[in-house]
C-alpha cells in the first residue's frame, strides 16, 4: 500500500506549473463522445478521476488515443453501447456526466450511480428532474443503475432548487442536442461550467450565458470535431498557494487564470501574505506568521468548498481564532480529528470549525479521508515539525497530477513509500 512520507519544516520556494482543471476535464471528456467526429483535448490532467472517465468511455466502444502526454483524442463514432457498468465508474461521482452526454446523443443512457468523495449526502435528484423536464423517462434500476431514455428530447425551462455544478453541466450537455430552447435558471457559475460550455460551443452547440445564473441553450442536431485546451485547475493552484503560506515560503503558480483565484488570493492577503498577480501566474510570498481569518464556503464566485480543508490547515498555525463554515456539503470536516492528532486546537460544531491557531503542528501518522482533506493533511505535514506518514493517498491522486513530484520541485520533503525500508531510507536521506 502506497503512503506519503513527509518531513516538515522546509519553506516551499519556486515556480510550479498547474495542470488542467480536473472538474472541467470530467465534463469535457464525457461531452467529447457526443460527436461522431474525432475530438482532440489538450491539457488533460493525468489524475485517477480522469482515468476513470477515460476507461468508462472506452468501455462503451469510443476510441481513445493519447497523442502526447496530456493530449487525448476521443472518437465517439465507434460507440456500440449506452451501458456504463458499475465497475467502470463506482469510484467517481462525475460519472453521472455520461448520462447527460449519452442521453443527449443517443436519447438513452444506462449509467451506474455515482461514488466519489465521502463528503456528505450528494443526491442527484436535480439532474433527474432536469432530464425528466426535457422529456426523458428516468428510472433507478436494481443495482443502482440510472436508466434514462426518451423518444426525443425537447427544450424546457428548468429552475434548479439549489446551485449545483453537476446538474448544470449535465443538463447543458443533454439540452444542447434537444429540440428547441432550454433555459437553466439558478445555474452554477464555476469556471469549469464556462469551460464545458465553451467546449460544447466549439463543437457546434449553441449555449449562451454560461458563467451567469441563467443559461440558454438552443438545441442542434449534430456536433463536430474540435481541438480544445482545458483551463488550468483552480483548486490545484489554490492548494500550492496555501502551501507557500503554510510553510513560510514563496511560490509562483504558473499557467493559471488569476481571476479564478481571486477569492483564494484575497484570503491569503487577509492572512498576511503578499500576493502578486501576473498575466498567467500568481506569486504568494509569506511575510511571517499567518494571521487568523474567517471563511465561509459558497458556490462560485464565493469561496470554494474544495479549498476549505487546505485553508483550515493554514489557519491551524495562524495567530488567533478563526471560524471556518462549510456552506455547500454536510460532511466536509473529516480531517479535523487527524489535525487534532498533529496538535491543532479548536472545536467542531455542526458545519463550523472554530480553530485556535497554534505555533507549530507535530508530524503524525495520518489517513487521508477524502481528496481535498488529504491534500490539506499533506500541507499540514509540510509545515509540521518532524515526520508524517499519510495513508490512502489514492484519494489525493484522484485530483492532483504528480503532487509529490511538484512539491519536491519546490524543495518540500515528500516521497511515496510502500514499506518500512523505504521510510527508513527517506529519513536517512532528509535527516
Ligand atoms: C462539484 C465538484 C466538486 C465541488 C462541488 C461544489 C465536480 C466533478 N465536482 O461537485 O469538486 O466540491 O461541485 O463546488 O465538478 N445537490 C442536491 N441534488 C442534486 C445535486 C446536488 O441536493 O441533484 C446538492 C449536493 O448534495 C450539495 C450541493 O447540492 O450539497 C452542491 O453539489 P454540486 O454542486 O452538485 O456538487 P458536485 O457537482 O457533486
Amino acid at each position: 500500500m502506497e503512503k506519503y512520507i513527509v518531513k516538515g519544516g522546509n519553506p516551499l520556494k519556486g515556480r510550479v506549473p498547474i495542470s488542467g482543471a480536473k472538474n472541467a476535464a470530467l465534463g469535457i471528456l464525457a461531452a467529447a463522445v457526443m460527436t461522431d467526429e474525432p475530438v482532440t483535448i489538450e491539457n488533460v490532467p493525468l489524475v485517477r478521476d480522469t482515468d476513470v472517465i477515460i476507461q468508462a468511455v472506452k468501455s462503451v466502444g469510443a476510441g481513445v488515443t493519447f497523442k502526447e502526454k496530456n493530449v487525448l483524442e476521443i472518437d465517439g463514432s465507434t460507440i456500440t453501447s449506452i451501458d456504463i457498468q458499475y465497475d467502470q465508474v463506482k469510484r467517481i461521482r462525475a460519472s453521472y456526466y455520461l448520462i447527460g452526454a449519452l442521453l443527449g446523443k443517443y436519447k438513452e443512457a444506462k449509467v451506474a450511480l455515482p461514488g466519489g468523495c465521502d463528503i456528505g449526502s450528494r443526491p442527484i435528484d436535480m439532474h433527474i428532474k432536469g432530464f425528466t423536464a426535457l422529456g426523458a423517462d428516468v428510472d433507478i434500476m436494481p443495482g443502482g443503475i440510472v436508466w434514462a431514455r426518451a423518444k426525443k428530447l425537447t427544450g424546457a425551462h428548468i429552475y434548479f432548487d439549489m446551485v449545483s455544478v453537476g446538474a448544470t453541466i449535465n443538463l447543458m450537455m443533454a439540452a444542447c442536442m434537444a429540440e428547441g430552447e432550454t433555459i437553466l435558471e439558478n445555474a452554477a457559475k464555476e469556471p469549469h461550467i464556462v469551460d464545458v460550455a465553451n467546449f460544447l460551443n466549439a463543437m457546434g452547440a449553441k449555449i449562451k450565458g454560461a458563467g451567469t445564473d441563467v443559461i440558454r441553450i438552443k438545441g442542434v442536431n449534430k456536433l463536430h470535431a474540435v481541438t480544445y485546451p482545458i483551463i488550468p485547475d483552480q483548486i490545484e493552484a489554490g492548494t500550492f498557494m496555501v502551501a507557500a503560506a503554510i510553510t513560510g515560503g514563496d511560490v509562483t503558480v504558473c499557467d493559471v487564470i488569476p481571476k479564478h483565484l481571486e477569492s483564494i488570493s484575497a484570503k491569503l492577503v487577509e492572512m498576511g501574505c503578499e500576493v502578486e498577480e501576473g498575466d498567467d501566474s500568481v506569486r504568494v510570498i509569506s511575510k511571517g506568521r499567518l494571521q487568523s481569518t474567517n471563511i465561509k464556503t459558497l458556490p462560485y464566485p464565493g469561496f470554494p468548498t474544495d479549498m476549505q480543508p487546505q485553508f483550515a490547515a493554514a489557519l491551524a498555525v495562524a495567530e488567533g481564532m478563526s471560524i471556518v463554515t462549510e456552506g455547500v456539503f454536510d460532511n466536509r470536516f473529516r480531517y479535523v480529528d487527524e489535525m487534532f492528532r498533529m496538535g491543532a486546537k479548536g472545536n467542531l460544531e455542526g458545519n463550523t470549525f472554530y480553530i485556535k491557531g497554534v505555533e507549530k503542528l507535530m508530524g503524525a501518522e495520518l489517513c487521508a479521508p477524502d481528496l481535498r482533506a488529504g491534500a490539506a493533511l499533506v500541507l499540514a505535514a509540510l509545515a509540521a515539525e518532524g515526520f508524517s506518514e499519510i495513508e490512502d493517498i489514492h484519494l489525493i491522486q484522484r485530483g492532483y497530477e504528480d503532487f509529490d513530484g511538484k512539491i519536491r520541485s519546490l524543495g518540500g520533503h515528500i516521497q511515496i513509500i510502500t514499506n518500512e525500508h523505504d521510510a527508513q531510507k527517506f529519513k536517512l536521506k532528509v535527516g
